[in-house]
């Protein structure tokens, strides 16, 4: 049976449309997905939208209209989003879905049978656009450290204790030491942990837009003890509920990655693991914290009017290039700044002038000189064939563990690294020249570089879906031998099939402030 893989992405706050960072954390998840299935494991992606809360609340209420018909406008713009990026998520789930909140109220049952749950008065600090509680010395000047607006909230709450989970945390990093990606975020959330835990409020009773808490009407949920439920709801937990779904809950659950952003860590990697402990349910493997993104060097916010609108982003640039300049052109865990010099850069060096011209050279070489069929990569190579074959052969294993550890921009840059082997290959071997000369050794080099080109597009496929298949399509590459069974020396590229006339994946970005590239 075929490995299972289980990767979730945040659940997107329906205060506001989505922009550059939630596709951001959606497109991570979305090339390991796409990764995963290729390379045989039985996948389940999740993404989806957070709609409970005070923030929403407001946010509905400024509109003017009632939460459930704003969250099921704003919810939507996040599924289209997952089309326009062609995200390959498999299931989407919404916290007010009846799934949702029979899950959520079963792991408030479970903590409070446990004694792990009771009532008090919270009186301290919230910040509504944050939806966390902060203390008197993290308030300063009337802000949170997140440089968010706090308010003064005096109200009865149920307290978890969460201060008795500071030893079995920090007892599961010891015994876990890749729970938390990058390192340097492992040891923030150690030393978090280290400076000792302050029982959690998890209800408020000021507003009325949660799951309510059961047994007690007043209540409704802390909007994160809910959101960070979802994880297990989508994995078909509470199995014995009508909504559950016992052979999906042992398939799915624990995940194997939670992606999330620097800015929610300490929810997954502190409060989310003391929840499940408390609940006595097993842990997720691993989560992972990427950096954030600014906008031409500057922090991007609404106020400043900078935010940028994925769809404009792909409109101007191609879906495929966007993709592959967010997953390139910063090192993954770090903060990156998008800038139109950059994205023309990656996109006419790396995609038109590397990867685009040697397929399009390679192509149609063959095209013209081979009578349009794929020659075969011969029996004996000799060294220069050999070194070139043994790189591309290579890239999988490499490609793998890099991105077992969230490595993108270093997987593409290893697979870049044999493209620059190909294109000198083509300038040493000089087919066009071997035309008049010796055409059969002309077949050959041709025939080794449509191989390689070959194992470059079925490992680009995750990242650029649409461009690698059509490269796939152009070399003739049959569509139930993309994945990674027919790579790496274990399958060569089929010859003698008839191809067409090759036309180029890749175009050029021509803008005049940054024609350079
Ligand atoms: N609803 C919570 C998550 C609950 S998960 C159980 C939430 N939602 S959010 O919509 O505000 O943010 C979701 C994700 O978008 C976070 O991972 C955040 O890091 C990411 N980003 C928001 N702005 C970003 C950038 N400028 N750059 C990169 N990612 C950013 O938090």
């Amino acid at each position: 049976m075929a490995q299972t893989y289980y990767i979730t992405t945040p659940i997107y706050y329906v205060n506001d449309k989505p922009h550059i960072g939630h596709a951001y954390t959606t497109l991570a998840c979305d090339v390991l997905a796409r990764f995963k299935r290729l390379d045989g494991f039985d996948v389940t992606f999740l993404t989806g939208t957070d709609e409970h809360g005070q923030k929403v609340e407001k946010a509905a209420s400024d509109k003017g209209v009632s939460p459930q018909s704003f969250t099921d406008e704003v919810s939507q713009n996040f599924r289209d989003l997952t089309a326009q990026m062609n995200f390959s998520n498999d299931d989407f789930i919404r916290t007010t879905e009846q799934r949702h909140k029979l899950a959520c109220q079963e792991i408030w049952q479970r903590l409070e049978e446990r004694g792990h749950i009771r009532l008090g008065n919270y009186a301290g600090w919230y910040s509504v656009r944050d939806e966390a509680f902060f203390t008197e010395t993290e308030v300063v000047d009337g802000k949170a450290p997140t440089g968010a607006p706090v308010e003064w909230v005096e109200e009865p709450s149920y307290f978890f204790n969460l201060s008795e989970w500071q030893q079995p945390l920090f007892d599961h990093y010891e015994a876990n030491p890749d729970f938390v990606g990058p390192e340097s975020r492992f040891n923030e959330v150690k030393s978090f942990v280290k400076g000792g835990l302050r029982d959690l409020s998890v209800s408020r009773a000021s507003f009325k837009w949660g799951i309510p808490v059961p047994g007690d009407m007043d209540h409704v949920m802390y909007v994160w003890l809910d959101a960070l439920t979802n994880y297990i709801t989508a994995s078909g937990w509470p199995t014995d509920s009508e909504l559950g779904d016992p052979a999906k809950y042992a398939k799915l659950w624990p995940a194997d990655l939670h992606m999330v952003g620097k800015d929610i860590l300490r929810f997954h990697a502190v409060y989310w693991p003391a929840f499940l402990m408390a609940a006595d349910l097993p842990l997720p493997k691993r989560v992972y914290a990427h950096g954030w993104w600014t906008n031409e060097g500057q922090k991007i916010s609404k106020s400043l009017g900078n935010v940028i609108d994925p769809n404009a982003l792909t409109a101007q640039y191609g879906l495929d290039q966007t993709r592959y300049f967010l997953m390139r052109d910063v090192p993954f865990g770090n903060d990156g700044d998008f800038s139109a010099a950059a994205m023309t850069r990656r996109m006419n060096g790396d995609l038109a002038n590397d990867l685009g011209n040697l397929c399009q050279r390679v192509l149609s070489m063959i095209f013209k000189n081979c009578d349009a069929r794929m020659p075969a990569v011969p029996a004996q190579p000799n060294d220069m064939d050999q070194a070139l074959l043994a790189a591309a052969d290579d890239l999988l294993d490499q490609v793998r563990e890099l991105l077992d550890r969230q490595a993108f921009n270093e997987a593409l840059s290893v697979i870049w690294q044999v493209v620059a082997e190909a294109n000198r290959y083509v300038d040493a071997a000089a087919p066009w020249a071997l035309n008049k000369t010796d055409p059969v050794r002309m077949a050959e080099v041709l025939a080794v570089l449509a191989e390689t080109i070959r194992q470059i597009a079925i490992l680009t496929q995750p990242v650029m879906p649409h461009s690698a298949s059509l490269i796939l399509d152009q070399l003739g590459v049959d569509n139930a031998e993309r994945d990674f069974r027919f790579i790496s020396g274990k399958r060569r590229l089929a010859s003698g099939h008839q191809i067409d006339k090759p036309s180029p994946v890749f175009p050029r970005y021509l803008d005049e402030a940054h024609a350079d590239g």
